[in-house]
C-alpha cells in the first residue's frame, strides 16, 4: 500500500488544514477516491447541526470488508494482518496473514447467514481479546449486521441494558478469558444477563479456556461446530453485501451525564475513511511496520487503532490479550522486543502504573524498534510524558498526543509523529477536517489566543456520530443543543499563544478513570439501588494512577454498625450494575448532602472536599444547611 494523503512535512500539514476548510468536499472526495466503492456517492457532504443530520458520500455503495480485507490480498495477501500474543507468555503467539484473515472473516459471515444473522441486525459481542473478537467483528461488517461490543469488564446487568437498548438478537461471547492471573467466565455472565430475555435468538460461543460452560438448548452453540458445518457446505467464500455509505457499521455504548449509557452510532464510509486517514498521518504508519495499540477492542480506541484503521491501511496490528503488569511490569516491553513493534499507542495509565515499578523492568529490553509512541484516553501529565519519552522511546521517538472521542470516531487533535512537532500535555493541532473552537459559558466564541474555554467543533467531519441508537432526540441534546451550530464535546481546553490545544478534562459529569469513561450519574443509579442508601452524590478526585478517581458520599439509612462491611456492600452492589471498573475508590457516609434551597447537590463544593481543600468553598450562603459543609469535611477520608 501506499498512502497518497499521508502528509510528510509541516508544510504540506498547514496545505493539506487550509484546503480541507477552504473546500472540504474537494479535500475528501480526493481520499475517499482511493477506497474500493461499488458505487461511487452522489454527494460528498450534506450537514445541518440543527437536528443534527450529517451524510458524508451519500448514494455511495461500499463494504468495508471488502476495504479491510479484500482488496489487500492480491499483493499483501501473505502478510501479516493480526499478530496475537497470548495472555501468557509461554503459550505461543499466533499470526493470520491477510489471506488467513480473509478465509476467517468470510467463513464466520456464513456462520451468522446460518445462524439466521441479517443485514441491520444488531450483534453483540461479548468476547476477550483474542483474533476471533476481529473476526466476528468483521463477519458482522461483511454481511451487513450492526456489531456492539460490550467491554469484557461490565456485569450482567450492564450487559442486559445495552442488550435491551439495542434491540440485539443474537451474542457472540467466549467460555472466558483470561486477564492476567484471573480466568473471567464471560459465558456465565452472558447467561445472566439473559434470565428473562426473550429477545436473544442466539448464542454463539467461542471456547478460549475450555472451562465448563452451560448451554441452553435451540438457543447456544459453539463457534468451532459452526465453522465446521460451513466448511462441510463446501463454498467458504462470502461475497461482501452491498452498503450504502450511510448505513450503521456499529453501535458503542458510552457514559455521558445521565444515568443511562446512550449508543453511539458510526456509519460505514465516513467512519472508514477517518479511521484510515486518521492511522496513517497520526502514526506515520510506514508499510511493513508493527501497530501495537495496548486498548481493548470494547472501547473506541480498539474499534478505530486496532482494527479498522489499520486493516484498512493493509497495515499489521498486534493484538494482546492480556495485562500491563502480569506475569510482571515488563510484559509490554517483552512484547516490543519479542516483535520489534514499531509503534506504540497506549494509555496514560498504564504508563504511570508501569512508572511506578521502577526502571527495572525496562532495562534488559530492546526496545530500538520504536519508532512511534502514541498517547490516548485522557491527559498525558509532564511527568508520565517524559518517563514514556526518555525511558521507552530513548529520546527519539516522537509522542503523539492524541485528543478524540468515542463520538468522534478517530483522532481530532494531535501532533503527527515526526511531521508537527509535539508540546508535552498538549494534543497540539486539529486535523485536516477539524475545525475547534472554543467557547464561554455563555456560547460566545473566544476568538484569541492564550486562553480557556469549552471545547467545540463548527463542522463535520467523516468520523463524526451520526445518532444515538434508537434515540435521535438524546444525541441532539447531549451533542448538539449547549451552543448553537456546534459539536459540544464536553471538555473543557486551554489554547497558548501558537494555538496549540491542551485538553484539561471533562466539563460534565462524566468521570475519566483509568481511561474509562463513566458517568457519575449512572455509578450513583447503582449505589442507590443497595438497600438502605438514602442518596448519593459521586464526583472524581485526582488520583496519582488512575487520573481520576471515584469518590461517593453516600446517606446511609442509620449509622453503619460496622462501616468496612458496608463500604463491601457498595462496592459489590456496583460491580453487580456496572462492573468492578466502576467501583468508588473512596465511600464516605454523611449524614446529609450540600443542597440548595431548591434541591440541587452543590457538587463543586463536594468535589472540592474530595480534592482535599479545607477552605475557599466559594459562596455557600445559598445552601439548606451550611452547616453540613463543615461536618462533611471532618469526615473526609
Ligand atoms: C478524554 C477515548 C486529554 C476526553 C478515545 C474525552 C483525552 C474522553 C485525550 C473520551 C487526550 C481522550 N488528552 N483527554 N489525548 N483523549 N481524552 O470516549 O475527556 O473513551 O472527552 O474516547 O477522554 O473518552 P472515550
Amino acid at each position: 500500500m501506499s498512502y497518497s494523503y499521508q502528509i510528510k512535512t509541516q508544510e504540506a500539514y498547514e496545505l493539506a488544514y487550509r484546503e480541507s476548510v477552504q473546500y472540504p468536499e474537494v479535500f475528501w472526495e480526493r481520499i475517499a477516491s482511493t477506497f474500493t466503492w461499488q458505487k461511487k456517492w452522489d454527494k460528498v457532504l450534506d450537514w445541518n447541526f440543527d437536528q443534527p443530520s450529517v451524510k458524508w458520500f451519500e448514494g455511495g455503495k461500499l463494504n468495508i470488508t471488502e476495504n479491510c480485507l479484500d482488496r489487500h490480498l492480491q499483493k499483501y495477501g501473505n502478510i501479516p494482518a493480526i499478530i496475537w500474543e497470548p495472555n501468557h507468555p509461554s503459550e505461543s503467539h499466533r499470526v493470520l496473514t491477510y489471506n488467513e484473515l480473509h478465509v476467517k472473516v468470510t467463513q464466520f459471515a456464513n456462520v451468522l447467514k446460518n445462524n439466521g444473522v441479517q443485514k441491520g441486525d444488531r450483534v453483540c459481542i461479548y468476547m476477550g481479546m483474542i483474533p476471533e473478537l476481529t473476526i466476528a467483528m468483521l463477519a458482522c461488517a461483511r454481511i451487513g449486521a450492526i456489531h456492539s461490543i460490550i467491554f469484557g469488564g461490565f456485569s450482567a446487568q450492564a450487559i442486559a441494558d445495552r442488550l435491551e437498548d439495542a434491540k440485539a438478537e443474537f451474542i457472540i461471547t467466549c467460555d472466558g478469558a483470561y486477564r492476567g492471573a484471573k480466568e473471567v467466565p464471560l459465558k456465565a455472565v452472558v447467561d445472566e444477563a439473559l434470565v428473562g430475555n426473550t429477545i436473544i435468538k442466539r448464542v454463539i460461543v467461542y471456547n478460549r479456556l475450555n472451562m465448563p460452560v452451560s448451554m441452553v438448548a435451540d438457543r447456544d452453540v459453539y463457534w468451532e461446530e459452526e465453522v465446521r458445518k460451513v466448511e462441510m457446505q463446501g463454498n467458504p467464500d462470502c461475497p461482501a453485501e452491498v452498503m450504502d455509505a450511510e448505513d450503521m457499521l456499529f453501535v458503542l455504548y458510552t457514559s455521558g451525564s445521565t444515568g443511562k449509557p446512550k449508543g453511539v452510532v458510526h456509519t460505514i464510509g465516513g467512519y472508514m475513511v477517518w479511521a484510515n486517514y486518521t492511522f496513517v498521518n497520526v502514526f506515520q504508519y510506514q508499510p511493513g511496520q508493527i501497530h501495537f495499540c495496548t486498548a481493548d477492542i470494547g472501547w473506541i480506541t480498539g474499534h478505530s487503532y486496532i482494527v479498522y484503521g489499520p486493516l484498512s491501511a493493509g497495515a499489521t496490528t498486534l493484538m494482546f490479550e492480556g495485562i500491563p503488569t502480569w506475569p510482571d511490569a515488563g510484559r509490554f516491553w517483552d512484547i516490543v522486543d519479542k516483535f520489534k513493534v514499531d509503534i506504540l499507542y497506549t494509555a496514560p495509565t498504564a504508563i504511570r502504573s508501569l512508572m511506578g515499578f521502577g526502571l527495572e523492568y525496562v532495562k534488559d529490553k530492546d526496545l530500538s524498534s520504536l519508532k512511534v509512541l502514541g498517547s490516548v484516553g485522557e491527559p498525558i501529565n509532564e511527568e508520565a510524558w517524559h518517563w514514556f519519552y526518555n525511558n521507552i522511546g530513548k529520546e527519539k521517538c516522537p509522542v503523539v498526543d492524541t485528543w478524540w472521542q468515542t463520538e468522534t470516531g478517530g483522532v481530532l487533535i494531535s501532533n503527527l509523529a515526526g511531521v508537527t512537532p509535539g508540546k508535552p500535555s498538549f494534543a497540539t493541532l486539529p486535523l485536516p477536517g477539524v475545525q475547534p473552537c472554543l467557547v464561554d459559558e455563555h456560547g460566545k466564541e473566544i476568538l484569541d489566543n492564550h486562553v480557556s474555554g469549552n471545547l467545540c467543533i463548527r463542522f463535520p467531519w467523516p468520523g463524526m456520530i451520526r445518532t444515538t441508537y434508537n434515540n435521535h432526540e438524546r444525541c441532539r441534546q447531549a451533542y448538539f443543543s449547549t451552543y448553537e451550530n456546534l459539536y459540544f464535546t464536553g471538555d473543557g481546553c486551554v489554547r497558548d499563544e501558537y494555538g496549540n490545544y491542551r485538553i484539561t478534562g471533562r466539563v460534565d459529569d462524566v468521570l475519566n478513570v483509568s481511561g474509562h469513561r463513566i458517568g457519575t450519574a449512572e455509578v450513583e443509579n447503582a449505589i442507590n439501588s443497595h438497600t438502605g442508601v438514602i442518596e448519593s452524590a459521586v464526583v472524581g478526585y485526582p488520583h496519582e494512577i488512575k487520573g481520576q478517581g471515584i469518590y461517593a458520599y453516600v446517606i446511609y439509612n442509620g449509622t453503619p454498625e460496622d462501616i468496612e462491611l458496608s463500604k463491601q456492600a457498595i462496592h459489590q452492589t456496583v460491580s453487580r450494575m456496572i462492573g468492578p471498573i466502576a467501583k468508588p475508590d473512596k465511600i464516605q457516609f454523611v449524614p446529609g448532602l450540600p443542597k440548595t434551597r431548591s434541591g440541587k447537590i452543590m457538587r463543586r463544593i463536594l468535589r472540592k472536599i474530595a480534592e482535599g481543600e479545607t477552605s475557599n468553598f466559594g459562596d455557600t450562603s445559598t445552601l439548606l444547611d451550611p452547616t453540613l459543609v463543615d461536618s462533611i469535611r471532618a469526615g473526609k477520608i
